[in-house]
């Protein structure tokens, strides 16, 4: 326990010392106050916003912009404690505002529990605390996802979309292309933006964190009830920059906070101005599990469903496999072209990860940002650049 308090402790104290200056020093754009439809708007797309049940009864909220119907559909789907806000922050030069103005249709998906889907039919976030936040990116992915795809093919008319996904984003992708095979053909292609599936051989300070801390920390909040994290609700920015360190991108933020503070510069794609949006709409929620299969999956280096332990023959019948573990995910069910846009500075989607991936995807490109960390991929001030053309190649050849 250790070197998680230190780890938290000194994540907690930068972070804040960090806002703190941050913000003595720069303007406070007005974005980070603004809510969705406020800043689609500032940047000329008016926006509308539609609500999808899934089948086991989560309601997700699904935001589309006005105007390109008609035009081949784009699903953008965000990461971990994340939301749809994360793809319009940059304003002008963000990936769905460059899109649409390229005369795409554009739609962003919202996962069960964040700010925008924190609902059900029957269950209360608050009240039903354990039922409701009882799933991981695999409940995401087997229900959310295909509800969300289903729902913009029926308003479209169309047979199929395009998808971009960011982190967690791209989790639920390789999962549904897996399990549920019949909606490989309703993706022409996916963009995965800093893909996570294989999380072995990671950064120090990472997998000391996943595989050792993490379990820990899980057993305690379990202990307490506590299943819903990183949640900007009614909780001040102090408590919710404690888990700055708990979400995929919360390592980034760090170090663009960290960064802005001590060089005042540019370090990451990310000016200090900017962490300001960021901080106005990330930490979007999550529940505990979606973490537990994360540490898991870096644990176990298997892409695998969630361990339930000696549970696992009630969850997935008696097999003599399980003695390795639950049942890997048949990554070789997986058809859909897919585009992997890997970070070499990237500590959560690491290169060699992402190559043993790529070497289990029947039809996957492989596409190298040396200067690119986890965050810079949805975030970053130069994608018009760098990024966006070669996922406009991507989205023309394949439509
Ligand atoms: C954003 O705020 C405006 C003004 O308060 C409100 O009319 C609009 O419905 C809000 N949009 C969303 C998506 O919450
Ligand atoms: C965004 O770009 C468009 C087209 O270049 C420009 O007309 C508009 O003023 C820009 N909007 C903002 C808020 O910067
Ligand atoms: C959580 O989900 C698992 C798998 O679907 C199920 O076996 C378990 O009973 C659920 N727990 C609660 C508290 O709902
Ligand atoms: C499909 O779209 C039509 C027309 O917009 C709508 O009436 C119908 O309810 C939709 N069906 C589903 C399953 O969403």
């Amino acid at each position: 326990m250790g070197p998680l308090i230190t780890l938290l402790l000194s994540y907690l104290f930068t972070l804040s010392a960090a806002e703190t200056l941050a913000t003595e020093k720069v303007d406070i754009p007005e974005e980070k106050y603004m809510n969705f439809s406020q800043i689609t708007a500032k940047y000329g797309w008016e926006s509308e916003h539609f609500t999808v049940t899934t089948e086991d009864g989560y309601i997700l909220k699904l935001f589309h912009l006005k105007g390109n119907e008609g035009n081949t559909p784009v699903l953008l789907m965000h990461g971990q404690a994340d939301s749809s806000d994360t793809f319009i922050i940059r304003g002008n030069s963000s990936i769905a505002i460059t899109l649409a103005n390229e005369g795409y249709d554009i739609w962003f998906g919202n996962v069960r529990g964040n700010k925008y889907s924190r609902s059900h039919v029957s269950l209360s976030p608050d009240h039903d605390i354990r039922k409701f936040w009882n799933f991981s990116f695999n409940e995401i992915a087997l229900y959310d996802l295909p509800a969300t795809i289903d729902f913009i093919l029926n308003e479209t008319g169309k047979d199929q979309l395009s998808a971009i996904g960011h982190s967690m984003g791209t989790t639920i992708f390789f999962i549904l292309g897996s399990e549920k095979p019949e909606y490989n053909s309703k993706i022409s292609v996916f963009i995965a933006l800093a893909p996570i599936a294989y999380m072995s051989n990671m950064p120090p300070l990472v997998e000391e964190f996943l595989t050792r801390t993490w379990p820990a920390v899980s057993t305690i909040l379990e202990a307490f009830g506590i299943e819903e994290l990183l949640s900007h609700r009614g909780q001040s920015d102090d408590v919710a920059q404690i888990v700055c360190s708990l979400g995929m991108l919360g390592y980034d933020i760090c170090e663009v906070g960290i960064s802005s503070l001590v060089t005042g510069e540019d370090v990451n794609r990310a000016e200090p101005e900017f962490f300001q949006i960021v901080i106005g709409h990330f930490l979007s929620g999550t529940a505990r599990k979606v973490t537990d299969h994360y540490s898991q999956i870096s644990r176990s280096g298997r892409f695998a469903k969630f361990d339930y332990g000696l549970m696992n023959p009630v969850h997935y019948g008696m097999n003599k496999e399980l003695l390795k573990g639950p049942p890997a995910y048949n990554l070789n069910a997986i058809t859909m072209p897919i585009a992997l846009m890997t970070g070499g500075k990237d500590k959560m989607g690491q290169v060699h990860n992402v190559m043993k991936l790529k070497s289990q995807l029947s039809n996957a490109y492989y596409y190298y940002y040396e200067g690119f960390n986890h965050g810079d991929f949805i975030w970053g001030n130069d994608l018009k650049t760098t990024l966006i053309p070669t996922i406009i190649d991507f989205l023309v050849k394949f439509n």
